[in-house]
C-alpha cells in the first residue's frame, strides 16, 4: 500500500515536471501539425511551410516580435511562400495555449526545424508581453509585410 502512495507520487512529479516544461514537440504535434505538416513543410492550399521559411525572422526584433504574435493572435490575409500563394487563416493560440507553451512550441519549430541556435529572447516572459501588446490578425498580417527580412 505505501510503495503503491509512493509511485503515484513519484508519477504525479514526473507530470508536474513535464507540464512546468512544456514539451514542445507534442504541443507542434497537437496544435499545429494538422495544417502546418509533420516537419512543419507545409502543403499548398491548407497552411505554409515553416521550416525553411520563418527562421531568417529570429535575426532581428521586429521578426521576434512578429513570430511571437503570429502564433497569439493569427493572421488573416494572403501570404506567398516559396512563389506558393496562401489564403487561409492562421487561428490565434492565445486561448489554447499558455505563455510558457507558446514559447515551447516556438522553439521548437525554430530550433528543431529552423536550426536558429540563438534563442534567449524566446520566453515565457517575452510572450507574456507580447499577449500584453494585443493586436489584430490583420495587423499581424500588416506587420509581416514591414518585416526587414522580407514578408
Ligand atoms: C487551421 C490551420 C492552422 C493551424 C492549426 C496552425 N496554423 Fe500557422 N498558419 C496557417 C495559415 C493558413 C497561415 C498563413 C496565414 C495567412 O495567409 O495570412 C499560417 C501562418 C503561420 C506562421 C507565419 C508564417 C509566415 O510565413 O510568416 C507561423 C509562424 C505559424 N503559422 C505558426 C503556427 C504554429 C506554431 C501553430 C501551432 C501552435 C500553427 N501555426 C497552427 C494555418 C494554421
Amino acid at each position: 500500500m505505501a510503495r503503491r502512495v509512493f509511485a503515484s507520487l513519484a508519477l504525479l512529479a514526473a507530470c508536474g515536471g513535464a507540464l512546468a516544461q512544456a514539451d514542445g514537440a507534442a504541443l507542434f504535434a497537437a496544435h499545429c501539425q494538422a495544417c502546418h505538416q509533420p516537419g512543419a513543410v507545409g502543403a499548398p492550399g491548407i497552411a505554409p511551410p515553416l521550416v525553411g521559411n520563418i527562421g531568417r525572422h529570429a535575426a532581428n526584433e521586429e521578426g521576434r516580435r512578429y513570430l511571437m504574435r503570429v502564433a497569439l493572435t493569427g493572421m488573416i490575409g494572403s501570404i506567398t511562400v516559396d512563389g506558393v500563394r496562401y489564403t487561409g487563416n492562421m487561428p490565434s493560440f492565445a486561448v489554447a495555449l499558455s505563455d510558457a507553451e507558446l514559447a515551447a512550441v516556438l522553439r521548437h519549430v525554430l530550433a528543431g526545424y529552423e536550426k536558429v541556435a540563438d534563442l534567449a529572447w524566446l520566453t515565457p516572459e517575452q510572450l507574456a508581453a507580447t499577449r500584453q501588446a494585443g493586436g489584430s490578425p490583420n495587423e499581424t498580417h500588416k506587420m509581416r509585410g514591414r518585416l526587414p527580412a522580407g514578408g
